[in-house]
């Protein structure tokens, strides 16, 4: 199975979950900067919620996959409850991309909320969730 990981990260949290599922999954994380080269079935997608909304870069990114890519898996953090599942997903399927229905979602730290987040133990249930999506 061909598996691609790319992320946004402002403040360095879904980087830290971008390596850690890439650890799990021997597949090496990169930035929305590198585009996609070749065909995937899976895409793992990482972004986060600033000002209640995903960043224009990962809106761009999306819209310039020019690869086929046979699901698209969100990964995702932010201070309050909310994933950024239902952004992404809105964006994926105006590509004609199906989005997984799996997804992971974390607490991130932002200021003073949240500290240490994503931490061991979010970083451990991303791992588990990446193997299971692949298995
Ligand atoms: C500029 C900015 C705006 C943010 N706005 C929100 C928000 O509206 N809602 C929310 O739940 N979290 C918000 N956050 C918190 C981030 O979603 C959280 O810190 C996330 O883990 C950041 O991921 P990153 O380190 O990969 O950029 C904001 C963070 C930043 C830096």
């Amino acid at each position: 199975m061909k598996i691609a990981i790319r992320y946004y990260t402002k403040t360095g949290n879904t980087k830290k979950l971008a390596e850690a599922i890439g650890s799990a999954i021997n597949v090496e994380a990169k930035t929305i900067d590198e585009p996609l080269t070749e065909d995937v079935d899976l895409l793992f997608l990482g972004s986060a919620v600033y000002a209640a909304g995903i960043d224009k870069r990962v809106k761009e990114f999306i819209e310039s996959i020019n690869v086929n890519v046979g699901e698209v898996v969100n990964f995702s953090s932010a201070a309050l409850i909310e994933s950024t599942y239902k952004q992404v997903k809105k964006q994926v399927e105006a590509k004609g991309l199906k989005m997984s229905e799996n997804e992971f979602h974390c607490r991130g730290a932002f200021k003073f909320v949240h500290r240490g987040h994503p931490d061991e133990t979010d970083l451990k249930n991303a791992q588990e969730f990446a193997k299971k999506v692949i298995s």
